[in-house]
């Protein structure tokens, strides 16, 4: 069941639908425009990317998408239901793994089972084969802290879909993490995405990361952020560690890094 009342088949996304949406925070002189308008649709089970410049407004955008900050302006739904609160079908991956300390990584993953009060045995079992399909069987019992930077984001991961939720927001989940690693966790979150067909809004700097993972990108301006191009990425799945081997993903790629160089956002001499 969800929030608003909307019952939905676990197995299919949710669909995102925003209108003329802006954000100011603050009010009178110290008023910041963050923010847009901009328009966002993204279909059940779609993969989108959105990639900008530092301080656009993707995080921004993540956070109102998921309703944890209100719109200055302009209108969300979710499924074809306003969004007035907290969206509880979501699986939120935060650039920080944001896992707690104290609580080992199977137990973190948990979590969503004592907030949510769902089915203890049902949830554990989902666990174990995210822990299987994310490589980090044998990790179950180990501490935030005696984890590598890639295997805490790996529990993230598992923690945003033990749930099921019809949705996944990341906002740059795999930064902090070196190049070989993101390769490899790319991978592995395109072939769950192919299994589950969750929505996924997918924040990130990496144009390769975004060609790479998405079905379409999203391209914002400098803040506040517009989006100023949208690219369909028709590149056949799964996608090869090498995405070079593709001629296309070159055409791609120099189509954001062109947008950018229109706009202003590189300042190479
Ligand atoms: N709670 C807030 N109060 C005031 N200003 C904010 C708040 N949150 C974000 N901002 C401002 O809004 C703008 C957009 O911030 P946001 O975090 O969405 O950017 P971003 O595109 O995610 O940047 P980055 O890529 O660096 O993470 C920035 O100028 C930021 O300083
Ligand atoms: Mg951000």
């Amino acid at each position: 069941m969800r929030a608003n009342g909307q019952e939905r088949a676990a197995d299919t996304g949710a669909s995102i639908a925003g209108r003329g949406i802006k954000k100011v925070f603050g009010t009178g002189p110290s008023a910041h425009h963050a923010l847009g308008p901009i328009d966002l649709d993204v279909k059940p089970g779609e993969f989108v990317s959105l990639i900008g410049p530092s301080g656009c407004g993707k995080s921004t955008t993540m956070l109102l998408v998921a309703g944890l900050e209100k719109t200055t302006e302009g209108k969300i739904e979710i499924d074809g239901v306003p969004l007035s609160a907290p969206l509880s079908e979501v699986g939120i991956v935060f650039q920080d793994h944001l896992l707690l300390e104290f609580r080992t990584a199977i137990r973190n993953v948990m979590l969503q089972q004592e907030i949510r009060r769902l089915d203890r045995q049902e949830l554990r079992e989902r666990a174990d084969a995210l822990f299987e399909k994310l490589g980090l069987t044998g990790a179950e019992n180990r501490y935030p802290w005696q984890l590598s930077g890639g295997m805490r984001q790996r529990v993230s991961i598992a923690r945003a879909l033990v749930h099921q939720p019809s949705m996944l927001l990341m906002d740059e989940p795999f930064g902090a993490l070196d190049a070989i690693t993101r390769t490899q966790i790319r991978h592995d979150l395109e072939m769950l995405w192919l299994e589950t067909r969750k929505t996924v809004l997918f924040i990130t700097h990496s144009i390769e990361e975004a060609v790479g993972l998405s079905d379409r990108v999203l391209v914002m301006s400098d803040g506040p952020g517009k989006i100023v191009d949208e690219i369909h990425i028709d590149l056949p799945r799964p996608r090869p560690a090498h995405l070079g081997d593709y001629p296309d993903f070159a055409q791609y790629a120099q189509r954001v890094y062109t947008t950018f160089e229109k706009l202003g956002i590189y300042k190479f001499k």
